[in-house]
């Protein structure tokens, strides 16, 4: 039965399961566009175990797990949302109340920097303090609403506070906060749901609490599946900042790894293929992947002791710019990899789960990596990360003990597993799609109409725009990044530049509608910096 709680905006539906026990999903309905009425007539029983509601504004849809499931797992009251809960605190974004970075943040700023130290560029560039965030839309200190087009930092993928991940969240947080690595209901539903999304057999799982430590575990893992203990991985990629991650990644002069022995003894890099800036080009000057691998051949021949465990990389490169590699490099990499026992380690931290609109972005290339790992929007915000191995090297991972304080923990795990499930009731991978499309014809249309931008590229909701000074020479414009950021930040975009590649992630759940409104104030503040520029 369903059940009008008497608010407008709050329906629950109640369902008997058995005679055992009473289950809730909280419906909310922002807009309040469906009526009580349209709801208690509609529900009806799909299948067994699954109710399902109808409103204006989406499906209400929950499969209910087994009596038995129910009593073992034990997880009451799941909130299944409407998928448009979002809109209603998205209503009139941008709105801008004071010029921004405005008083309240440069006050807070000021006094927080008193005594914290090592800011980002990020915020160097725009120091603006926030203090909300609902969905796709980011409220700072003094009363701004920006369109968010970062999540976070990749992170609050499926939108902030998604009212089915805070509950989540919340549920645990009264239950139980930790017991180390012992089993616990949702640690349980969780890896069967990993198994059951992941391709081939990737489903030898450790779960950790933040992308570096998930990286090292896979770097253990690699060295106690093969015995090997040498590495390669790629310029500009970027894997984490403890010992053996940025060992395997890009390192900036002038930063602390770079004082001083700077990677681990036995980790090497290699260029990858970046099709606006080739290294290895065929005669009609196209990317050549063949000489790619033939180069990684000969390296791996002559540049190493022939103990190279795994090749590390990310399947596109994030802080890199959004950089995808062709199509065939995947492919044939594993196919080199596999010649020479070498595992491929696919570092999914930033482009896993949905963003580029798979589960992993290796999926695009049908490709399975041996090891890969998952971060960011794994937890939609809450720190949660997961290592995972075929099966066939499941039992090395017993060399490498999973225990760790917070890895695995309820609170974290239940993030993770209503992340899972918020991907598949809300359509996010065909949402990711779907608008990816539009977003790339949008900044395909930029490329031809603006002389600074020298490229786009993009996959889902993993995108880049590359300023050059000159198409021709393909000069990098960093000077045009860090002011097309700031401008854009100002009319009310929040997002993340990394130099003359400006990037963007926005939160899955974003339609058409916004996607064009975050772009048009990106091409605004484009033609403002080339007016300024004399272009
Ligand atoms: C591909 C990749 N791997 C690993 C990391 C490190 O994750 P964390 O910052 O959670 O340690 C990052 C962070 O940006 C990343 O992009």
């Amino acid at each position: 039965m369903l059940w009008n709680q008497g608010k407008r905006t709050n329906i629950s539906a109640y369902w008997r399961t058995g005679v055992r026990k009473l289950l809730q999903i909280n419906w909310y309905e922002p807009q309040c566009s469906a009526s009580a009425e349209q709801l208690l007539a509609s529900p009806k029983r799909l299948r067994e175990g699954t109710v399902s509601a109808r409103g204006s504004s989406g499906e209400l849809k929950h499969t209910f797990p087994s009596a038995k499931a129910e009593r073992e797992g034990g997880i009451k009251n799941i909130p299944v949302m409407d998928r448009f809960w979002w809109k209603e605190s998205a209503k009139g974004i941008p709105h801008m109340v004071t010029e921004p970075p405005g008083p309240r943040s440069r006050e807070m700023h000021g006094r927080t920097t008193r005594y914290f130290k090592g800011l980002s560029s990020q915020v160097k560039l725009f120091p603006v303090c926030f203090e909300e965030g609902s969905g796709i839309t980011l409220t700072d200190v003094d009363g701004n609403r920006y369109l968010d087009f970062s999540s976070g930092i990749y992170v609050t993928s499926l939108g902030h506070c998604h009212p089915k991940i805070s509950g989540a969240v919340a549920h645990w947080a009264k239950k139980l906060m930790n017991c180390h690595d012992f089993t616990h209901p949702v640690k349980e539903k969780l890896v069967e749901k990993m198994a059951a999304i992941l391709p081939g057999k990737l489903n030898a799982v450790q779960f950790y609490s933040d992308g570096t430590t998930a990286v090292e575990a896979g770097i253990r893992a690699a060295r106690a599946i093969t015995g090997r203990h040498e590495f390669i991985s790629c310029y500009r990629d970027f894997h984490g900042k403890t010992l053996a991650s940025v060992s395997c990644a890009r390192m900036f002069r002038g930063d602390v790894h770079s004082y001083g022995p700077s990677r681990a003894p036995g980790f090497y890099m290699v260029p990858r293929p970046d099709p606006y800036r080739p290294l290895f080009t065929r005669d009609d000057g196209t990317i050549d992947t063949d000489r790619y691998i033939n180069f990684y051949e000969e390296f791996i021949r002559e540049g190493t002791v022939g103990n190279v465990g795994a090749f590390v990389l990310e399947p596109a490169q994030g802080w890199g710019g959004s950089i995808f590699p062709p199509e065939d490099f995947f492919p044939k990499l594993k196919k080199l990899c596999d010649k020479y026992g070498i595992l491929l380690f696919a570092d999914e931290v930033l482009t896993g789960m949905g963003r580029t609109g798979e589960w992993m972005c290796m999926n695009h290339w049908d490709t399975i990596p041996d090891i890969v790992t998952f971060g960011k929007s794994f937890g939609n915000g809450f720190p949660v990360t997961a290592m995972v191995v075929r099966e066939e090297f499941g039992s090395a991972l017993e060399k490498i003990s999973a225990s760790s304080s917070y890895g695995g923990n309820p609170m974290a795990l239940a993030a993770a597993l209503a992340s899972l499930e918020v991907i598949e009731e809300e359509g996010i991978l065909e949402n990711v799609m779907e608008v990816g499309r539009f977003f790339m014809a949008r900044l395909e249309k930029m490329k031809n109409d603006h002389p600074v931008v020298g490229d786009v590229k993009g996959k889902g909701f993993l995108l880049g725009i590359e300023l050059v000074k000159d198409k021709q020479t393909k000069e990098p414009f960093e000077e045009a990044g860090r002011l097309v950021y700031q401008k854009a930040f100002r009319k009310g975009l929040a997002w993340i530049p990394a130099g003359h590649i400006l990037r963007m992630s926005p939160p899955l759940i974003m339609d058409q509608h916004y996607a064009g409104m975050g772009l048009d104030l990106i091409e605004e503040a484009i033609a403002e910096v080339e007016n300024e520029s004399g272009y």
